[in-house]
Order: structure tokens, then sequence, then C-alpha cells
């Protein structure tokens, strides 16, 4: 599939948009894409150099695009994104770090690499939320676009602490659309499957393996921004059979099905 640009409404999502973990992948076409239709930046991710080149390339269409250097689980994340933003009106925020940083059955795994992914996914989404989600709901308009998976429908083995992180976000986003949706701010948990993004190259998935399904990070952002305002959720199309057919009962035969599949996946 080759999508086209989609043009948002800088009045509704306006004037700044915050990308946490936008350098590369489908973060970095998020930002070519609001850059594009007129919003200004700021991009957060720790890869200095890679960050420094997506917002090259954003500001050739001409906005004002910041980057800001910074782990997102150090425990002043979030005081120095607020600094950093402090006086920008944010009308927009991506929440799409978030990609499994470790696996392993979980009685025998690292409490602290599983809390790492917790805390990624849930604590400092929720805290960044918050943070520009109120000056947004006080405005009376605004959008929240957070990034989650469709292992957030099914329980996964070797990597359950994920899944379970993206099941939090889905459920949270559809509290938070509900909360929202009567103070002028579209919420949207954008769900994707298998994306060829650097990160997902760099962990050696095999997106050449027979039968997998594979999406552009190019594909699968612009397809966000289209359907931003058709929360609470939007599974993206390649993956909506998928995600439906994750949400059956009996829980037990989905939770296999699904390990046969990443199994094929690994090549196992
Ligand atoms: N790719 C897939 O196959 C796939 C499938 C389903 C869902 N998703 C979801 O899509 C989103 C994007 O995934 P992705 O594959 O592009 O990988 P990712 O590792 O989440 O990277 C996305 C962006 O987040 C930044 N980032 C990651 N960890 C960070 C941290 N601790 N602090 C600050 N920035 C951080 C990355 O830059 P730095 O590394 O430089 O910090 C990058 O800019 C995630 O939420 C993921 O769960 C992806």
């Amino acid at each position: 599939m080759t999508s086209t640009s989609t043009s948002i409404d800088t009045e509704k999502y306006g004037p700044w948009a915050v990308i946490a973990g936008g350098s590369e992948g489908v973060g970095a076409v998020f930002a070519d894409e609001l850059a594009r239709s007129g919003l200004n930046l700021v991009l957060i991710a720790r890869n200095k150099d890679a960050l420094e080149s997506t917002a090259e390339q954003a500001r050739k269409h001409g906005t004002d695009v910041r980057i800001l250097v910074q782990d997102l689980l150090a425990d002043d994340a979030v005081a120095n994104i607020a600094a950093a933003t402090s006086g920008r009106e944010v009308g927009l925020l991506i929440f799409n770090a978030g990609a499994n940083t470790y696996g392993n059955e979980f009685v025998f795994g690292d409490m602290k690499r599983f809390r790492d992914v917790m805390t990624l996914n849930i604590d400092r989404q929720l805290e960044l939320v918050q943070l520009f989600g109120k000056p947004m709901a006080e405005r009376g308009r605004g959008g929240i676009v957070l990034l989650g998976s469709v292992t957030g429908f099914v329980g996964s083995g070797h990597q359950s602490i994920y899944s379970a992180a993206k099941a939090f976000s889905r459920v949270f986003a559809e509290g938070l659309w509900w909360e929202m949706r009567d103070r002028g701010v579209d919420v949207v948990e954008l769900v994707l499957g298998v994306t060829r993004t650097p990160a997902m190259a760099r962990a050696g998935l095999n997106f050449d393996a027979p039968g997998l399904r594979v999406s552009e990070p190019a594909d699968v952002a612009r397809e966000g921004l289209a359907h931003i305002a058709d929360g609470p959720v939007w599974v993206v199309d390649a993956e909506q059979e998928g995600a439906r057919a994750r949400s059956q009962f009996p829980r037990g035969e989905r939770v296999l099905a699904e390990a046969a599949a990443v199994a094929a996946m690994m090549g196992r």
C-alpha cells in the first residue's frame, strides 16, 4: 500500500505538536506529515543524530521544529519535557515510543527490565497525557494519539508484560476518549501490527519471514492521522481482521494461536 499525505487541522491540533519518540520510523513520518500541515514540533528521543536529521527534514516545510534529547525512562523526563515546552500551546500529543525492549518468561525474568517496559508504556504515557491533556481540555480543543499494538489484544508468552502494557494503553484510551470527547479533544489508540521500523530491524526481526504481513511506517502514520477523530481505537486496515480474531473467546485458544504465529514469525 502506498499512501498519500494527510492534512491536519492546525486550528484544532496546533500550533505545536509534541511527538514522544519522534526521531525515526513511524515517529519520523508523523513529524514530516505534521510539519507539512503547518504544525510546529517538539521531537523527543534519545539518539541526537536521528532527531537532528528528522528535524532538518521537517523544517523544510517551513515550521519551527525543536528537538529534546531525552530518555523517557529518566526520573526527570517529564519535568524536562514540561520545561522544554513551557509557554508553547501544544494542541497535539503523539506518544509513539514504546516498542518492547525485553522479553523473557516472566517468573525467571529481570524485574527491573520488565519495569522499564511498564514505565515507558504506562507511567510516562499517563504523565504526558496529563501534562498536555489538561490544558487541551481547558482550551476545548486538541488531540492525543497513543501507539498500540495488535499484541495488546492477546496475552503473548515471553512478552507478557509488553502485551499487557499495550492492553492497558488501549483500555485507558477508551476511558480517556469518553472523558475528553465533550471537551473537544480527540483521543485515539492507533493499533499497529508488524511495521518496518529501524527499532524492529535492530531487534533482528526478519521482515521477509514467509507469511509475515509487514506495514510501512509512512502508511500507518498517515492512516493514523487520517483517523485521529475516529477514536477511541483505530486498528490499521491491514490488521483489523487480526485484531478481531485475537479478541475472540475462548481465550486459551487465542493465546495458543498467537504463540504458534509468533513462533512461525521467529522461525522457531
Ligand atoms: N514496529 C512494529 O512492528 C510495531 C508493532 C506494533 C506496535 N508498535 C508500536 O509502535 C511504536 C513505535 O515503535 P518502533 O518500532 O518505531 O520502536 P520504538 O523503540 O518505540 O521507537 C520509536 C521512537 O521512540 C524513541 N524511543 C524509544 N525508547 C525511548 C526512550 N526510552 N526514551 C525516549 N525515546 C525513546 C525512538 O528513538 P530513540 O531510540 O533514539 O530513543 C524512536 O524515535 C511503539 O509504541 C510500538 O510499541 C510497533
